[in-house]
């Protein structure tokens, strides 16, 4: 690799920066380069324009969903449909989809709204919240029991698998946490599954009744294919949901002028949702590159990884103006912070309406807030690690 542009910047992980750090570093590399190869871990390439990016990402046949995390070529586990390529993806994510629609998710909102008020009501008193554990790590794990009709009180064993399992998809090489929380999760799914096969429930109200009676060709689904689309939700929903929740608060409770105006005219949340979501996306997924290619002068070699970096898509000058301010009606915003391809986030309709609900019903109550004095806001590629709020 010594005729190619290479960095070694962890954009998987790493060390925590201030608050919004991490994206002037990727700004850079952008204005650097096209395409470099990144040295971290096993190493991979990074794409940093977004035209290129979404052409990888509608591009298959050449980048593959055989794994998804860069630093991770050969994974061990199979989420699906997650970890599948046409024609057997649709195979896979059709079943999930009549649960995850605009019209289903609406139904789920009476939950998370009721969740929501609770959850602000227990420490809205006290005038100060570490806005992770107390709120954006409870919801999103209350939501999937309710989603998959689990008792609500399983919802700590899914928050404490969500923490320990986020080392799978950031740091290279510290994984055996993340391992551990992956059995537990697939054990756990193991005895509901099996719990659902001895009391059969009602495909027609039960999300996980109706994935046993999913079919692929003219075959049910197995056991191992319903407990690797039950991960596929749980991993999905979890960290990602809460660090976009986090980031709209600690963009809200930095920007007085962006607060104050959702206050005002509270219209204006789904669209400043968009916006938080272009710029501070969260995760960056990998392809595995299926044939030797020259993609616009990167010489990329069969079983390459890729990063099609949605962070710097979604910041790319070309695409969005002034992209580094954030615009809470900016329109057009075809960000890519779900994908950009037949992929695309199955739970964009459902996580969206649930932080809505929440910057709704958070700023009803607290208008007011900031971040404590005397608190650092520190984050990685894609979380931030902590987010002490006060208000009087
Ligand atoms: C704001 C929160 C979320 C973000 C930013 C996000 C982001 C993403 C992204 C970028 C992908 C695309 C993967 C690819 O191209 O390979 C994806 C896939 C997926 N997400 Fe989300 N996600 C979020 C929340 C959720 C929720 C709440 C659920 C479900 C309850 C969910 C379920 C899924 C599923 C099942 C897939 C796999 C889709 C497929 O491979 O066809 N996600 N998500």
């Amino acid at each position: 690799m010594t005729d190619v542009a290479t960095e070694a910047f962890d954009l998987n992980g790493g060390e925590p920066l201030p608050a919004g750090h991490f994206y002037d570093v990727v700004d850079d590399l952008r204005a650097k380069h096209r395409w470099y190869w990144n040295q971290c871990g096993p190493g991979y390439w990074v794409l940093t324009r977004y035209q290129d990016i979404r052409e990888a990402f509608q591009t298959p046949e050449i980048f593959s969903n055989e794994s998804i995390v860069p630093v991770d070529p050969d994974p061990a586990y199979r989420f699906l449909p997650s970890l599948t390529d046409p024609p057997e993806h649709m195979k896979y994510r059709t079943p999930l989809l009549r649960w995850l629609s605009p019209k289903a998710v609406q139904g789920y909102m009476p939950f998370v709204r009721e969740n929501a008020v609770a959850l602000i009501d227990s420490f809205i008193a006290s005038g100060r919240v570490e806005f992770l554990s107390g709120f954006a790590e409870i919801l999103p794990a209350r939501l999937l029991t309710f989603l998959l009709s689990l008792p609500v009180s399983e919802a700590e064993f899914f928050r404490d698998c969500a923490l320990r399992l986020r080392d799978t998809v950031s740091r290279a090489g510290e994984q055996s946490t993340a391992v551990a929380a992956m059995g537990d999760l697939k054990s756990y799914f193991t005895e509901v599954v099996a719990d659902h096969r001895r009391s059969p429930r009602d495909p027609a109200t039960d999300f996980i009744a109706s994935l046993l009676e999913a079919r692929i060709d003219d075959r049910a689904f197995d056991d191992e294919e319903v407990l690797d689309t039950l991960m596929t939700l749980s991993f999905g929903s979890l960290d990602t949901t809460k660090s976009v929740m986090s980031w709209a608060m600690w963009h809200l409770a930095t920007h007085q002028d962006d607060r104050e105006w959702l206050v005002r005219d509270p219209g204006i949340i789904p669209s400043a949702l968009e916006e938080i979501l272009r710029a501070y996306p969260i995760v960056s997924m990998g392809r595995k590159v299926k044939q030797d290619v020259d993609f616009h002068g990167c010489p990329m070699k069969k079983g390459d990884m890729v990063m099609l970096n949605q962070y710097s898509a979604n910041r790319d000058p070309e695409v969005f103006d002034d992209p580094r301010q954030v615009k809470l009606d900016r329109s057009p915003n075809r960000h890519v912070a779900f994908g950009s391809s037949e992929h695309r986030c199955a739970g964009s309709h459902l996580a969206r309406a649930e932080i809505q609900v929440v910057i709704e019903e958070w700023h009803r109550r607290i208008p007011v807030y900031r971040v404590t004095e005397g608190t650092e806001v520190r984050a990685t590629a894609s979380h931030i690690e902590s987010l002490d709020l006060s208000w009087s």
